[in-house]
C-alpha cells in the first residue's frame, strides 16, 4: 500500500485538532472537518498557537512551521474529504453516532481509502457493518493530547485486512508513535485498565473515604503516576469517562464495570472537566475584584 500523502480528520475537538496538527507537521495534507463551525474555528486557533509555540521553543524550524499550516484545511462539508487515503474519525464517543458518520464516509471517501476510529472504547467491528469495506476499517487510537503522547493502540475489527493493519501501522510509525496492537473488545487494552481505577477513584470520593486532592496525591505519590485518577478524569472530559464506563458495562457485561453515581451526576451538571471550566475541580477564573 502507498504511501499516506492525505489524511481526512472529523471532528476538530481536542483529539481531532491534535491528530490533525501532527499529520500536518509530519508532511501529510490534513482536511480537518467539524460539524460546528464554532468548534473548527477553535481548532484553527489551537494548532496555529500550538504549531507556534513548537517554532518558538526551537522544536520546528520557521519554515517546517510555516509548511505545516500551509497543509491543513477547515471545513464543515465532508464530502471534502473524498480524495483522502486516510480518514480518522474523532467524533463524540456514541456508537450511534458513530456509525452514521461511517455509513457517510463510506459513501464520500475513495475506494481504496482506509476509514480509522480514534474512538477509545466503541467496537470497530460494528462500525465496519455499517460500511460496504469492513476489511478497511480499524481503530486507530490516540492518547490525549496526540502530538504529545508517544502511544497510538491499534484495534483489528473482525474484518480488517492484513494490509489495513500494516498501512496503519506504518502511519502511526510515520507520525512518531509506539504501537500497540489490541483485539477488538470494550474499552481494548488502555480504557480497560484506565477507566475502571477512574470510576474507582469517583467510588471513593462518592463514598467519602477522602477528599478529591488527597485521591490524585495519594495516587500520584504512592504510585508514581503524573496526574491523579480525578485530575486526569477532568482532563479526558467527564462525558468521555462516562460513555467509555457505559460501553464496559454493557460490552462486558459485568456489574463491576456500573459507572459511580458522582461521575454521571457532575456529567448530568454539565461539570465535563476541563473542556468547560470545571469537573472534579475548577478551572474558571475567578474575576480580580474591582479595585475602588
Ligand atoms: P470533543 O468533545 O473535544 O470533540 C468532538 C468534536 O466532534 C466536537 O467538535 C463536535 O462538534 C464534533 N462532532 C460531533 N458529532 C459530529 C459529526 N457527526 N460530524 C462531525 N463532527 C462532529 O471530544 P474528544 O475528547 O476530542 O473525543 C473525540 C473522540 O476521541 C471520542 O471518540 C473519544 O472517546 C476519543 N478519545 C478521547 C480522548 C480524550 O482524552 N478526550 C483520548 C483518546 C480518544
Amino acid at each position: 500500500m502507498a504511501e499516506t500523502k492525505s489524511m481526512g480528520v472529523v471532528g476538530s475537538g481536542q483529539m481531532g485538532s491534535g491528530i490533525a496538527q501532527l499529520g500536518a507537521v509530519h508532511g501529510i495534507d490534513v482536511w480537518l472537518m467539524d460539524s460546528d463551525p464554532d468548534a473548527l474555528a477553535r481548532a484553527s486557533k489551537f494548532i496555529s498557537s500550538s504549531i507556534q509555540r513548537l517554532v518558538s521553543k526551537g522544536q520546528l524550524s520557521q519554515a517546517a512551521g510555516t509548511d505545516a499550516l500551509g497543509r491543513l484545511r477547515f471545513t464543515p462539508n465532508l464530502e471534502e474529504l473524498h480524495s483522502a487515503d486516510v480518514i480518522i474519525e474523532a467524533i463524540v464517543e456514541s456508537e450511534d453516532v458513530k456509525r452514521k458518520l461511517f455509513s457517510g464516509l463510506d459513501k464520500i471517501a475513495k475506494s481504496s481509502a482506509i476509514l480509522a476510529s480514534n474512538t477509545s472504547s466503541i467496537s470497530i467491528t460494528r462500525l465496519a457493518s455499517v460500511t460496504s469495506r469492513p476489511c478497511q476499517v480499524i481503530g486507530m487510537h490516540f492518547m490525549n493530547p496526540p502530538p504529545i503522547m508517544k502511544l497510538v493502540e491499534i484495534i483489528r475489527g473482525a474484518d480488517t485486512s492484513d494490509e489495513t493493519f500494516n498501512a496503519t501501522k506504518a502511519l502511526a510509525l510515520r507520525l512518531g508513535k509506539t504501537v500497540i496492537c489490541s483485539q477488538d473488545y470494550s474499552g481494548f487494552i488502555v480504557n480497560r485498565i484506565l477507566m475502571p481505577m477512574i470510576n474507582e477513584a469517583f467510588f471513593t470520593l462518592y463514598t467519602g473515604v477522602a477528599t478529591k486532592e488527597d485521591i490524585d496525591t495519594g495516587m500520584k505519590l504512592g504510585t508514581n503516576h503524573p496526574m491523579g485518577p480525578l485530575e486526569l478524569a477532568d482532563f479526558i472530559g467527564l462525558d468521555v469517562c462516562l460513555s467509555i464506563m457505559k460501553v464496559l458495562h454493557t460490552g462486558l457485561g459485568d456489574s463491576k464495570y456500573a459507572p459511580c453515581p458522582l461521575l454521571v451526576q457532575y456529567v448530568d451538571a454539565g461539570r465535563l472537566g476541563r473542556k468547560r471550566g470545571i469537573g472534579v475541580y475548577e478551572y474558571r477564573k475567578v474575576p480580580e475584584p474591582v479595585k475602588p
